[in-house]
């Protein structure tokens, strides 16, 4: 009647953006991963039929914005008719802010509620079911580099390869805190139907997907770094070719993707990814990091900077 998980966001190198069905939430594209380990939300589910409503908490406040699809989410694994719960969570980094909190926060939200309702689903089903709330979600199931794939009628999502066999490390550049202006799901929709580049997008994703593959299985850290920015550029300019443009950065993001290029130059193992929001996510060799973070929190316009090892996959702490 009650469990608690902790999923940790993944940060996607081959991007997802758009759907090809809206209705079932699947993606337009397959996409390549990353798993954190150091920054997390924890969900915690506690079934309250006597509450009239589900309730949901983050970060100690009632939330009703996240509400409706929370609930949906917990429908889309209970069903309609199911008891009301009360979902608490807690994040240690921004929410909302291109930082994929709901990524963890939907897997979390699975696992534990299916952990509280007494339901033995393996990772892929309840991946399948946090894909449904947040395409993203379903990655978050899965430790260290991870692909998920479209198949006829739906996605398989594995881990391509363990965190603990190619340790990069992530830095994390924040140019701002407040949650973001418009969300991916609607984001997703206006470059879809107005972008004139979306159309090539989803053509070249493939070929990109099979790049990034490589990459990892070789572990030849300069074609994936080549291939993450490239990918992550051409996302970005759908968004902006979108009618109204759709652009998440700010001075500082473009600083950041400067500094990581000037590193670059100086020999260092670094590249840089942004996803739906402002903030850069420079990916390096563990010995290179020091460095990174140093000339990131340098830079005028950087608000924090986080940092975090690849980790693990989404997993129940307690359950009752
Ligand atoms: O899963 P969503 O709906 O939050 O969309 C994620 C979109 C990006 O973060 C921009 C790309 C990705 O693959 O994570």
């Amino acid at each position: 009647m009650h469990a608690t998980a902790i999923a940790q966001p993944n940060i996607a190198l081959i991007k997802y953006w758009g759907k090809r069905n809206i209705s079932k939430n699947l993606p337009a594209v397959g996409s390549i991963s990353i798993t954190l380990s150091d920054l997390y939300t924890e969900v915690s589910v506690n079934f309250k039929p006597h509450l009239s409503e589900d309730e949901l908490i983050i970060n100690g406040e009632q939330n009703f914005k996240m509400l409706p699809r929370i609930a949906k989410c917990v429908d889309n694994i209970l069903g309609e008719k199911r008891s009301r719960v009360q979902v608490s969570s807690i994040s240690n980094f921004p929410i909302a802010a291109g930082l994929a909190s709901s990524a963890s926060a939907f897997a979390a939200t699975t696992k534990a509620v299916a952990s509280a309702a007494e339901l033995s689903y393996t990772n892929l089903e309840l991946a399948k079911f946090a894909a449904k709330a947040s395409g993203s979600a379903a990655r978050s199931f899965y430790g260290g580099f991870v692909e998920l794939k479209n198949i006829k009628d739906g996605i398989e999502v594995k881990s391509i390869c363990e965190a603990s066999s190619w340790p990069l490390e992530v830095i994390i550049a924040i140019t701002e805190t407040r949650k973001k202006a418009v969300g991916s799901s609607l984001a997703m929709e206006i470059s879809r139907k107005t972008s004139p580049f979306y159309n090539s997008w989803v053509s070249q994703q493939n070929h990109d997907l099979g790049i990034a593959r490589t990459a990892i299985a070789q572990k030849d850290f300069k074609k994936l770094a080549a291939i993450t920015e490239h990918n992550c550029l051409k996302m970005h300019s759908v968004m902006w070719a979108s009618k109204p443009p759709i652009i998440f950065w700010n001075s500082a993001t473009i600083t950041c993707m400067q500094m990581v290029r000037k590193l670059q130059e100086e020999g260092l193992n670094v590249f840089f990814t942004i996803d739906a929001g402002p903030q850069v996510k420079a990916i390096c060799l563990k010995e290179d990091s020091h460095l990174v973070r140093t000339k990131f929190e340098e830079i005028s316009g950087v608000k924090q900077v986080m940092q975090s090892s690849l980790g693990a996959a989404a997993r129940l702490v307690k359950s009752s």
